[in-house]
């Protein structure tokens, strides 16, 4: 089958490759011609616009940085539903707005085509292992031709329910992270002031009920793991802006539903400030610094 593939190929691109390894014929398209260049080497045939993918594929990925990107690709001028063929499926692998997703999948319908929202948890190096998890928001047998498709690129595909719930599950998941990133500087910092040794301090958690993801595989305290951003300047990882980014549609999630969410909002001001001062590129456990 041919594939569609827009954009995100920069940081993202290696699910386009594992497609061409595993036999499919993909298209591509990406803002950035030096991010289609490894694609087109294996194979891929890179062509000039959101619209013409649309016109030479009926499976298409897609993965953006924001609600607005996804809006411009999508209903915007020489976006993929100006030519979208009936019975095309959209697999739209971006973090955005839940009520987005929703209203592009409404207007795919409306040209007999369908969406659904796939956002991933992983990060680069997962993608280039294709051990990726995606989160798939739409119908039952819309997911089922989509799982067919990412279980070449992913390790757990998982279907949430209707559309918009993939984004719900990425955007608390990534608020709680956001949440417990803090928490772990918090006790590491605090312990280091008592006098412990934050690889001491970090082993007990480890071993005890504060352990959380942030204190045993991510630990921010410099020295304490090997191969983590902490422990490499905070270089490379899962950035401050985009862990601000994640936080503010959590609000905006909260807000449209009345949720009570006192921490994920204290930690959308953190990160936010962080930014401020010039963190925004690096990891997101620099908030221990
Ligand atoms: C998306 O990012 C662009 C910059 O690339 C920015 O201008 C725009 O306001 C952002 N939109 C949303 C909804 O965050
Ligand atoms: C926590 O435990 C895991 C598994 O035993 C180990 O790989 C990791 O290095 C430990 N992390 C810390 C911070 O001690």
């Amino acid at each position: 089958p041919q594939i569609g593939h827009l954009s995100g190929l920069g940081n993202m691109g290696a699910p386009a490759l594992n497609l061409l390894k595993s036999g499919h014929k993909v298209v591509a398209y990406d803002v950035m011609d030096s991010s289609t260049e490894p694609v087109a080497e294996a194979g891929a045939e890179v062509i000039s616009s959101p619209s013409e993918v649309a016109k030479n594929a009926k499976r298409i990925i897609t993965m953006l940085p924001n609600s607005s990107h996804v809006q411009q690709v999508y209903l915007g001028n020489n976006g993929i539903l100006e030519s979208i063929q009936p019975g095309s499926v959209c697999i739209d692998s971006s973090t955005i707005d839940p009520a987005v997703s929703q209203d592009v999948a409404k207007q795919s319908e409306q040209k007999s085509a369908k969406y659904l929202d796939a956002p991933v948890s992983g990060g680069v190096g997962a993608a280039q292992a294709g051990t990726l998890t995606f989160m798939v928001g739409g119908e039952k047998e819309d997911f089922d031709i989509a799982a067919k498709i990412l279980d070449h690129v992913g390790k757990n595909v998982v279907h949430c329910g209707s559309v918009g719930t993939g984004q719900a599950a990425k955007i608390c998941n990534n608020m709680l992270l956001g949440i417990s990133m803090i928490g772990v500087s918090e006790a590491m910092n605090l312990g280091t002031k008592l006098g412990l040794d934050p690889k001491i301090l970090a082993g007990i958690i480890n071993t005890s009920s504060g352990r959380c993801w942030s204190s045993d595989t991510y630990n921010p305290v410099p020295g304490v793991l090997p191969g983590v951003p902490s422990s490499n300047n905070y270089q490379g990882g899962f950035g401050t802006a985009l862990m601000t980014k994640d936080l503010g549609l959590a609000q905006q999630a909260a807000s449209a539903t009345n949720s009570l969410t006192p921490m994920g909002s204290s930690a959308l001001q953190i990160y936010r400030m962080l930014c401020e001062k010039g963190f925004d590129q690096k990891d997101f456990s620099s908030v221990f610094q």
